[in-house]
């Protein structure tokens, strides 16, 4: 495998085109038959990365001449894109994929497509290969712009095509995408991760950092900025190490700061960032941007110095406090979010009670934590556990302190007005419309499904530990 990154090249797209026109010619003549488009249904499970992914997928088959449906028992094509990150996304796929078993008894042209984190890994792919027979096609994270291929393969020759390959050092270009939202917008900067967390499969997965050409990502910015688009978050397993495979002198601070040139009105999103590359430069460009969002998601994991050292972050609390504070002094209206694991193999009550310390004097906004599930094949999976009853008590130990954290940090902002992008109804409860603030906090407020996409000046008449609830301030 060459390590320098490597642009798919135009006749290699140009081939996919060609997969795509014939796969087209057939689905078209299913709709002269049928009358309808044969559905394609996209599940998506894991990260803004796949879900990024999935609109690439579900655009390369809107091309191929299928129709996005969201109900599976409709579809004539089912892509599962799985998630490996812990034990539970990937039963979740498994069973899931199960249930899609029943749908192809009764109906044999589906074709159950599985791709993503999961399937790259060796045990997966074999047991997918032997225990789900019904699985057609099968492919990695670097392939998702050959699934034309790989369909087209499975028209012609009937059989199941399986290539779930290890991630390779590319980046395609130029796919169709079909963007879930029509004013927020994923764009991936680089791919992969080189920092080889002792319990995270991602690198094993996903392949070696490669950073997309920055003029590339300038055009795609600059295309959904005319278009409309309100918020736009720049994607990467570790974003602010944009570059660095690439040997040139211009970094993720420096991106940053071209992308924030493009004029318009709307946010600058990014994550997630790696506290080694968090540097004082990204910090100071972001201070001084017009429409980079003050939203810094900068994982901590833990606040023990011999949890952080077993877990192979590269840093230890000190440093990484010096990040928040210097964020701080630049930012002070800054919302700084983080993730934490809790219950890493070795982790004492001592090391415990540090990460709680830790979330006292970092005050986070907002925190997403997990309980360490081990993953077969990094270096915490052969290390010696802890048992499940103490992770869950921490855990919820956890939870109790950031909790009392996000409701004291939420009620500072009563009385305040804040610029909020409207989503609409809320998915839980359509009588109430909601969006979110530039730091990601998810806002309620009475107002009707017609704003979805603005942003609004919203009154917060009350903070709560997960949201703020206010009115539409007129001006
Ligand atoms: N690249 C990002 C995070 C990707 S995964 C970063 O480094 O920040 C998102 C989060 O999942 C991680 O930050 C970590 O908190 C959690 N995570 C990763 N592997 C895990 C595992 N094996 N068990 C539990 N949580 C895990
Ligand atoms: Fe996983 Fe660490 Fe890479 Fe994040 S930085 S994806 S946690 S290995
Ligand atoms: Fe999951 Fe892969 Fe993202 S493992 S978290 S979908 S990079």
């Amino acid at each position: 495998m060459s390590t320098k990154t490597q642009t798919v090249s135009l006749e290699e797209i140009e081939k996919q085109n060609g997969y795509m026109a014939a796969v087209r010619a057939g689905n078209m003549a299913f709709e002269r038959e049928l009358g309808f488009k044969p559905p394609v249904f996209v599940l998506t499970l894991g990260c803004q990365q796949n879900e990024s992914d999935s609109e690439k997928l579900a655009g390369m088959a809107e091309k191929m001449g299928y129709a996005v449906t969201d109900k599976p028992e409709d579809a004539y094509l089912i892509i599962v894109n799985t998630c490996a990150i812990r034990e539970h996304a990937e039963k979740r796929a498994l069973s899931l994929v199960g249930q899609y078993k029943h749908i192809k008894a009764k109906r044999p042209e589906l074709i159950i497509a599985m791709c993503g984190c999961m399937v790259v890994q060796e045990h997966r792919a074999e047991s997918i290969k032997r225990s789900y027979p019904y699985v057609d096609l099968l492919f990695g994270t670097s392939d998702i712009h050959r699934f034309p291929e790989f369909l087209c393969e499975k028209f012609k020759r009937g059989r199941r095509v399986l290539r779930p390959c290890e991630p390779e050092q590319v980046v395609a270009e130029d796919m169709p995408v079909r963007r879930e939202s029509t004013y927020r917008a994923w764009v991936s900067a680089m791919y992969g991760c080189n920092n080889f967390c002792s319990y995270c499969i991602v690198p094993y997965v996903r392949g070696r950092e490669r950073s997309r050409k920055k003029e590339e990502i300038v055009r795609e910015v600059s295309g959904l900025v005319a278009q409309g688009y309100r918020d736009i978050t720049l994607l990467g397993q570790n974003v602010n190490s944009y570059g660095k495979d690439m040997g040139a002198d211009y970094d993720f601070a420096d991106l940053l700061a071209e992308l924030d040139t493009i004029e318009g009105d709307h946010w600058l999103h990014f994550m997630t960032s790696h506290p080694k590359d968090a540097t004082r430069k990204l910090i100071d460009v972001m201070a001084a941007g017009t429409h980079i969002a003050h939203h810094f998601h900068l994982p901590m994991q833990s606040g023990s110095d011999s949890v952080l050292k077993a877990m192979n972050r590269r840093y230890g609390f000190d440093k990484y406090i010096g990040i928040v504070d210097y964020i701080r002094e630049k930012m002070p209206d800054a919302t700084i979010t983080s993730d934490i694991i809790v219950g890493f193999p070795g982790e004492t009550e001592e090391d415990f009670e540090a990460t709680l310390s830790a979330l006292r004097r970092a005050r986070f906004d907002m925190i997403f934590s997990f309980i360490y599930s081990p993953r077969k094949g990094t270096p915490a999976a052969e290390m010696e556990q802890i048992p499940d009853t103490v992770k869950s008590e921490r855990f919820e130990r956890l939870l109790a302190v950031q909790n009392e954290i996000s409701l004291a940090s939420n009620k500072l902002f009563e009385g305040k007005t804040l610029r909020v992008l409207c989503d609409g109804e809320s998915k839980n409860n359509p009588e109430v419309i909601n969006g979110r603030t530039e730091g990601g906090k998810i806002v309620f407020f009475d107002g009707d499904e017609g704003l979805k996409g603005q942003f609004l000046n919203i009154e917060i008449e009350r903070g709560d530990t997960f949201a703020l609830y206010g009115k539409i301030k007129n001006n």
